[in-house]
Formats: C-alpha cells, sequence, structure tokens
C-alpha cells in the first residue's frame, strides 16, 4: 500500500439511514408494529426532524436488533438447531459471493442469527461486508485504523490440523468475528489470502475429509471459548471456485448446498459438477449429504436463452430448482463500488433486485423447512 493511498475504514453497524417505511417493508410488517416493538424491546432509536416533523432514524444495526429481537419474543421454541449451507459453483463470476451476501442480509432481517464464512483466500465476502484483508497490523497502525478491522486470522484457525493449524494456537472465537452490520446483523469470519494453505492441510490429513463437520459438531454439543456456535441460527459458507478438498469437507459439513448459476450462460455443467460431487459422497457411504439447491442468477428478461436455460434446469432438476429468478441488475454491480459496502437488499429496498432477493431466499427457507 503506498503511503498516499487512502484508506476507506468501516464503521461497523452505522452503513446506512432507514425511516420507519422502509425498515416496515424491509420486516414484512406495519408502521404501527414498528412503533410498537421500538417500546415493547425498549429499543434506542434516534429521531431527527424533517421540516417540523420528527421521524425515527434507524441505523443498519438498528434494522438487525429489531429484527432479532422480535423475533425471539415471538418463538414459541427457543431451542436453536444450527443449520448449514455451502454456497458453491464450480465456475467463477456466477454470484456466488453477491449471493452470499444479501441472502445473509435477509436471514438477518427475518431475525435469524447468521454467522457467514468467507471459504475462499480471495476473499471477496470479507471485502463485500467492508473489510480490507490488505491491512495488516503494520499498515493499521501507520494510518491509524482500529484493531477491529485487521484480519488476523481466518477459518482454518478454528481447526486442528497439524503442524499448520493447531487448536492450542487457536485464537479467541468472539475476537476474531466481524460484525459489520453490529451485533444483532450477521457476522462474519473473514479470510485472507493464507486460507489458501488450508486446503493443502485437509489433503494431507487422513481426516481432513471430515474434520471441519466434527469440529462443529463438537462445538454444538460443548461450546468453548474457541468455537461457540451456540447462538446461532444459519451458518453459511462462500466458497472458492475450484474444487479442492475444502469443498469436500464442507460439503460433509452442510445441511444444504446452493448452487448459485448464471442462467445468461451455459449453466447446466456447473450443477452437475456441484452433483456429482455430493453423488460422490453418497456413493461412498457418507450418509448425510447436502440437499441441492439451485439458484437461477442474472436472468435477463427477453434473452431467449435465459428462459431456455432456465426450462433445461427445471426440467432436469424439477425439485432442486428455486423457481423465482434473480435478474441480471447495475444494482448488484453498484453495491460493490459503494466503499461503504451497503448489500443491495439495503442500500435499495424497494428494488425489483431486492424482491427477487427476498422471494429466492423465502422460497430457499420454505424448502429447507426452516
Ligand atoms: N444479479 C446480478 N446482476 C448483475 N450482476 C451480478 C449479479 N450477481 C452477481 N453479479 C456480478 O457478477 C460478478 C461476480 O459475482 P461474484 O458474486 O463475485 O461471483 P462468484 O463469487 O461466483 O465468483 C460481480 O461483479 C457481481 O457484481
Ligand atoms: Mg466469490
Amino acid at each position: 500500500m503506498e503511503n498516499n493511498d487512502s484508506v476507506d475504514v468501516l464503521q461497523e453497524g452505522l452503513q446506512t439511514i432507514h425511516y420507519t417505511g422502509q425498515v416496515a417493508k424491509l420486516l414484512s410488517i406495519s408502521h404501527s408494529t414498528v412503533k410498537k416493538s421500538i417500546s415493547d424491546l425498549g429499543l434506542d432509536i434516534e429521531t431527527s426532524m424533517c421540516g417540523t416533523v420528527s421521524r425515527r432514524t434507524f441505523c443498519t444495526k438498528d434494522l438487525f436488533e429489531l429484527a432479532v429481537k422480535k423475533r425471539d419474543k415471538s418463538r414459541k421454541d427457543p431451542a436453536k438447531k444450527l443449520k448449514i449451507f455451502i454456497v458453491w459453483n464450480e465456475k467463477g463470476g456466477v454470484g456466488k459471493s453477491s449471493f452470499t451476501r444479501e441472502f445473509a442480509t435477509i436471514l438477518g432481517l427475518k431475525g435469524f442469527r447468521v454467522l457467514v464464512v468467507d471459504a475462499d483466500p480471495q476473499n471477496s465476502l470479507t471485502t463485500m461486508f467492508g473489510y480490507n484483508a490488505e491491512i495488516d497490523e503494520e499498515i493499521a497502525r501507520e494510518y491509524g485504523i482500529p484493531d477491529n478491522m485487521v484480519i488476523k486470522n481466518h477459518f482454518g484457525n478454528l481447526l486442528e490440523l497439524p503442524p499448520l493449524f493447531r487448536r492450542s494456537k487457536a485464537p479467541i472465537f468472539s475476537e476474531m468475528l466481524k460484525k459489520p452490520f453490529g451485533e444483532y446483523g450477521p457476522h462474519l469470519i473473514p479470510s485472507n489470502e493464507s486460507l489458501s494453505s488450508l486446503s493443502y492441510s485437509l489433503e494431507k490429513d487422513p481426516y481432513g475429509a471430515t474434520v471441519i463437520g466434527n469440529t462443529i459438531r463438537r462445538a454444538l454439543k460443548t461450546p468453548s471459548d474457541d468455537l461457540d456456535l451456540s447462538d446461532y441460527d444459519i451458518m453459511i459458507f462462500d466458497c472458492n471456485p475450484s474444487k479442492t478438498a475444502l469443498i469436500d469437507a464442507l460439503y460433509y459439513a452442510s445441511d444444504f448446498l446452493v448452487i448459485p448459476v448464471r442462467l445468461d450462460a451455459l449453466s447446466v455443467k456447473g450443477v452437475s459438477q456441484a452433483l456429482d460431487v455430493r453423488d460422490a459422497m453418497a456413493s461412498k457411504g457418507v450418509e448425510n449429504v447436502p440437499y441441492p439447491l439451485i439458484v437461477g442468477n442474472m436472468y435477463k428478461a427477453g434473452a431467449a436463452r435465459c428462459s431456455r436455460n432456465y426450462s433445461r434446469l427445471a426440467e432436469m432438476y424439477p425439485s432442486n430448482l428455486v423457481s423465482q429468478t434473480i435478474r441480471e441488475s447495475e444494482d448488484m454491480n453498484k453495491a460493490l463500488e459503494d466503499s461503504l459496502r451497503v448489500p443491495v437488499t439495503l442500500a435499495a429496498p424497494s428494488s425489483k433486485l431486492t424482491s427477487d432477493l427476498f422471494a429466492v431466499t423465502e422460497e430457499i427457507l420454505k424448502k429447507c423447512g426452516i
């Protein structure tokens, strides 16, 4: 990093402001329920003047606090059972990371406690949540960047895979978590380049294929400072495109496999590759292979190619294709350029792209029985 480069620093939970109407829309509740919930839940929401009228001003973190507390209060059965998703397609550029970010955001708005894991050494998800994996401790000191913006650890540091990864040297779990939207929004286990050695370590270890699944299962039984997943409802892994030992290990750990595909390109091959990995596991006798869901992305209305690809997928995978598609929209690219990294769902709540993303998420939840 050059000395004259400026460094954007995320202020966690303060990405954007919403007024009551938008909050009502994003949480699918009425204006009066928003107001009532604020007082029932004892939330501290600022007000600002608009002419002579005062109005409530919600920051990003407030939105998630309201969503989570409201769901917690209305839940009949407070027992949690963590559901794990892997998002994968061997092809790059199909929208895995973009979808993961919006999916996690929408699940958070539905009141779920979400943990997203950037399992790609190229760390685009980490970047999409507003963190810069290039900032090391030295750069942070030089530019006066707060310590919590430095990515010191990644998911691999939670595993026992000697000689590179040892739990005795594992970071304290709560200290490695990033909370881009505050305490109640989705939490993130970030990634940086050094995650690339994880696949190699998994490959060399005789128990490599099962180590992630077993670590998670153990942590659910006996939470500790090293790994405590007991508060989460949903965990999502965003993966690197190529098929590595990490992908095998994450398939073993996951309940559901989301396969995003580009509908404007030849997409059938990517789907069959993702399903082959699953079938290979099943043929080796693995019982819990993840249930696949295919999500059509970058749908262009009026492009015959897109509807042809969609129909083909629907014919081949009738029960696994999510019937709602995600349109191609500049909003997705804009949301990446914005230095504050606000997800489309929050930056453009009334856009058609956001309604597609909500509909896809709702269909996935339904298909998964969540
Ligand atoms: N629905 C969409 N409409 C337009 N562009 C999209 C859409 N989904 C993803 N993109 C763009 O496609 C590019 C690749 O997306 P990304 O999520 O990084 O893919 P992957 O993780 O599969 O490599 C990004 O520039 C992203 O903005
Ligand atoms: Mg990606």
